[in-house]
């Protein structure tokens, strides 16, 4: 393996991904998952979720979120942990029955507990997660309701009480093309909670896209230079490039290779983008034919642990760069 390596010495903090727990047992998925010269840091999928974590109140399960994590103690991967306050994934309890001090209660509870279980093993949480709609209003989550944009900085507040060292971040997708509305309200929204003393030390942009509708490294470079006035970091967290169209030809597989050279070129030349974890990186364990059907091969791996020209056109811009 090498884009982890590779990354390093073109500047990088890491290349990652994410890793799911069904695939923890099978032995082919776990030799690449665990290759640390190809991935210097991995992300738990689904484990670290609310609906993981305390799936009926005050009661904590780490089972799930252990198994990924524990795989970075082991080879010494950096781990993203991913996330603590998210509308989705989110058990029925945390409802928007709740005032105010209630649900303040319930954020304070959860993200000491969870927070405090994985001090010290997160290179970065992911506080908040998926906070707008596209058109760059506040989601109308139970959390929202309860609390407007409160919710936020006081979940930024208590995550860095709770474990002081760990990168901070807020992460959203449909943030990462200049300049939106999503964008914009993103960026108020951060300069919000800092005004109200929270400590906001990243942003994430997911990166979710569509081969030959992807954005432009320059789109994506102003975006960041956007987010790099705020904070002290940036990354790409979650990247995959799905194809609309299967089965996909020779062409369309060049096509998603240079649109994953937009995302790695953009990082590359962003003084604060720190990294890039893709969101798992074979299409075998890909969510997106289950959230849309008949798109997908969006990963640098087909599923059968072949390498397609994404992952051959990364290695050498890394490499040269
Ligand atoms: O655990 C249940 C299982 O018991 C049940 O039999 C099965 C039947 O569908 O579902 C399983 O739950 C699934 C869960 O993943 C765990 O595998 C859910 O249906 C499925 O919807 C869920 O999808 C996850 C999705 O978040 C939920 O929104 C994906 O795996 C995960 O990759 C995806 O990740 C998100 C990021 O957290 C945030 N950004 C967007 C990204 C893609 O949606």
């Amino acid at each position: 393996g090498q884009l982890d390596k590779l990354a390093k010495a073109a500047g990088l903090k890491y290349f990652g991904t994410a890793v799911d727990n069904p695939s923890l047992n099978n032995q082919a998925y776990m030799k690449i998952a665990r290759d640390k010269d190809e991935f210097g840091q991995i992300t738990p999928a689904n484990g670290q979720k609310w609906s993981n974590t305390e799936p009926s109140q005050g009661r904590f399960s780490y089972g799930s979120g252990d198994a990924v994590a524990n795989i970075a103690k082991q080879t010494g991967q950096l781990l993203r942990c991913h996330t603590l306050v998210w509308y989705n994934q989110l058990p029925g309890y945390v409802s928007s029955n709740y005032n105010r001090d209630q649900m303040q209660r319930i954020i304070t509870t959860h993200i000491q507990n969870v927070a405090g279980h994985y001090k010290g093993q997160c290179y970065a949480w992911d506080v908040v997660n998926e906070a707008f709609e596209d058109d760059g209003k506040f989601r109308q989550s139970a959390m929202y309701r309860a609390m407007g944009v409160d919710y936020i900085t006081h979940s930024f507040k208590i995550a860095a009480q709770t474990d002081p060292a760990t990168k901070l971040y807020y992460n959203d997708f449909n943030i990462e093309r200049c300049c939106n509305a999503k964008i914009n309200a993103t960026i108020a929204m951060i300069k919000t909670v800092q005004a109200a003393g929270a400590r906001v030390d990243g942003i994430g942009m997911q990166g979710h896209s569509r081969v030959g509708k992807s954005p432009s490294k320059r789109e994506l470079m102003d975006t960041m230079a956007r987010f790099s006035e705020l904070v002290e970091e940036v990354a790409y967290t979650e990247v995959d490039i799905r194809h609309t169209k299967l089965p996909t030809t020779a062409a369309d597989r060049e096509q998603q290779a240079k649109d994953y050279l937009d995302v790695v070129g953009a990082c590359l030349e962003t003084p604060k983008c720190v990294g890039i974890t893709i969101w798992d990186y074979t299409d075998q364990y890909s969510w997106i034919p289950g959230q849309y059907p008949g798109e997908g091969e969006a990963c640098l791996w087909d599923r059968s642990y072949n390498k397609k020209p994404a992952y051959t056109s990364i290695a050498s811009l890394l490499q040269s760069a």
